[in-house]
């Protein structure tokens, strides 16, 4: 599928649930949110047959969000439907880590190459004032990457980083990621839903900080970045043995190489991160339409993708969607 400003669009991000079992300051109010109710989430077998005709319009990456992924029942079972039925080149997924430890053999054995961890501190006092999870959630979350590595998944941690909350953080972070040799990656917090009352740290300010400790700093070509197709850009240090990436949507745009459209757990296509934009799918498949139509649905709505986003110049019509809900 090509989008109105020929851009190739062959990545899909799907949203399994709006439920968490962390509820992360910058993404989730303490109280929770309202969830979908249960008939309105798509079924496996739904998510499986819309994936399944975006494989025949050219998505060929796919990457299972949430809320967490790992709370939805059946995401394995998922994972083989989408090994199975789509030829996806890769099958990843974006988790908190809290439920990894015990099932990251499983994952891989269902065909799940990649998956990406949030990993914002090392401390579990912060890790709990952060998360608001009472008790050893950190720990967890470390077993859980630790399991990851041993059943073969490609890891990348990803840090969301809070002035005066986790910064002394940034320094073990990476330490940490090179002594597991796995990548780390930086992303500046965007002021989506709740994350509008934290500040950010810039990724110039981050890299400065970074080339204090680590002596000068290297971008990567793009054609050295590897497996990570994304919006992330890697630096080499003098003094550091891996790379670092820093995902920068405030400070660098990079909308004008978006390969990305999201399927919320609702069955809605949506086609930026930051406004509403998109197409409802499952209310026509639900209504017993053809895929035929359902791809047409879907290639006029991805003609639509907005050019940019622009949280620095808000257009005013952000989405009301919280973070948890769309998934990252
Ligand atoms: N800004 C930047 N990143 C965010 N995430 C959640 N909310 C925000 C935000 N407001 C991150 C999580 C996770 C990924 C899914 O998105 O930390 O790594
Ligand atoms: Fe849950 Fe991720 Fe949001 Fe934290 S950032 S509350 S782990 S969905």
């Amino acid at each position: 599928m090509t989008d109105g400003y020929g851009r190739e669009i062959d990545y899909l991000r799907i949203s399994l649930t709006d439920k968490c079992n962390l509820r992360c300051s910058y993404c989730m109010p303490r109280e929770g949110i309202r969830h979908i109710e249960h008939k309105d989430i798509l079924t496996l077998e739904e998510t499986g047959r819309l994936a399944h005709i975006m494989s025949e319009l050219g998505i060929n990456r796919v990457r299972l969000t949430g809320g967490e992924p790992l709370v939805r029942r059946g995401v394995t079972d998922l994972i083989r439907i989408l090994r199975a039925e789509c030829g996806l080149n890769e099958i990843s997924m974006t988790s908190n880590g809290l439920l990894l430890a015990e099932c990251a053999g499983e994952l891989y054995d269902a065909g799940l190459t990649d998956i990406n961890i949030s990993l914002d501190t090392l401390r579990e006092e912060c890790f709990s004032y952060i998360t608001g999870y009472d008790g050893r959630g950190l720990k967890c979350v470390l077993d859980g990457i630790d399991s990851a590595i041993e059943a073969g998944l490609r890891i990348k941690l990803n840090c969301v980083l809070m002035k005066g909350i986790n910064e002394e953080d940034i320094i073990p972070l990476t330490e940490y990621a090179a002594d597991k040799e796995v990548r780390i990656r930086f992303i500046e917090l965007m002021p989506i839903g709740c994350a509008g009352r934290f500040e950010r740290i810039s990724t110039d300010d981050l890299i400065g900080r970074l080339e204090e400790k680590y002596g000068l700093p290297t971008p990567v070509p793009d054609s050295m970045k590897a497996y990570d197709k994304g919006p992330a850009e890697y630096y080499t240090f003098q003094e550091y043995s891996g790379q670092i990436g820093f995902i920068s949507p405030i400070s660098h745009k990079f909308c004008d190489s978006c390969r990305r459209v999201r399927l919320t757990a609702e069955g809605f296509l949506k086609l930026c991160l930051q406004y509403p934009d998109g197409v409802d799918l499952k209310t026509p498949m639900r209504s017993g339409v053809k895929d035929e139509e359902l791809k047409k649905l879907m290639i006029d709505a991805v003609r639509g993708k907005p050019a940019a986003h622009s949280f620095d110049t808000s257009r005013g019509n952000t989405d009301k969607r919280r973070m948890v809900e769309i998934g990252g």
